[in-house]
């Protein structure tokens, strides 16, 4: 059974490891690979530990707890950093996912749509009515977004290890709608 459940300080090095894991096999030849080989879970461990013991922070960041195997996916949502351009700040309370990571064997189960869901619940508690997400905008996972019913909101370049990357921003306008959307039968 895996559950769904907000981090605690003692996920910190799980989390740091699953981190790794998943940046070093889903962004091979999208970023830098110096930065990818250049990356660890003693500093990822220590950049967690940090977040979850903010009592803020740590209120947006759920895991999926296999009873086996541990962590093996976690998220992190909280206030916007960087608004879209396609998005008027003035008019909604915008809240972002910064991260969504699942562990390669534990991917197509259901757990990134599970764990979306919880963040998308936490941003609701808090009191907003979107979601943002950036993300690079050569990422797979983009269609994943698009499955759960998000929509191209803009575009950036960050640097990444001294490279310009492009990312793009996914949004969601209504978080009380469900994540789990029927599949549309031949006859709809
Ligand atoms: C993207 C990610 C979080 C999705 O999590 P997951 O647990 O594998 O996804 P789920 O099993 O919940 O999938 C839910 C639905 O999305 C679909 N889906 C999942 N990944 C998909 C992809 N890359 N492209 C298209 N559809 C995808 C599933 O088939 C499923 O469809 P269904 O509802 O018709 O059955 C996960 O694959 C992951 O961590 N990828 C690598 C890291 C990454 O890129 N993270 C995003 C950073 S912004």
């Amino acid at each position: 059974m895996i559950r769904i459940r907000r981090a605690r300080r003692a996920d910190a090095a799980a989390i740091g490891r699953v981190h790794v894991e998943t940046w070093q096999s889903s962004y091979a030849g999208l970023l830098p690979d110096s930065m990818l080989a250049g990356m660890s879970d003693v500093r990822q461990t220590a950049w967690w530990s940090r977040s979850l013991g903010d009592a803020v922070e740590a209120r947006g960041i759920f895991v999926a707890d296999d009873e086996d195997a541990g962590v093996v996916g976690f998220g992190s949502c909280g206030a916007v950093r960087d608004m879209p351009e396609g998005l008027d700040g003035t008019e909604t309370r915008a809240g972002e996912v910064y991260t969504l990571y699942v562990e390669p064997d534990f991917q197509n189960l259901g757990l990134g749509r599970r764990l979306l869901d919880a963040l998308f619940r936490q941003l609701r508690a808090d009191g907003c009515d979107v979601a943002v997400l950036w993300m690079l905008a050569t990422n797979p996972a983009r269609f994943f977004y698009e499955g759960m019913g998000g929509g191209f909101a803009g575009q950036r370049t960050d640097t990444m290890a001294g490279q310009d990357v492009e990312e793009i921003a996914f949004v969601w306008r209504n978080l009380a709608m469900p994540l789990m959307r029927r599949k549309l039968a031949p006859e709809d």
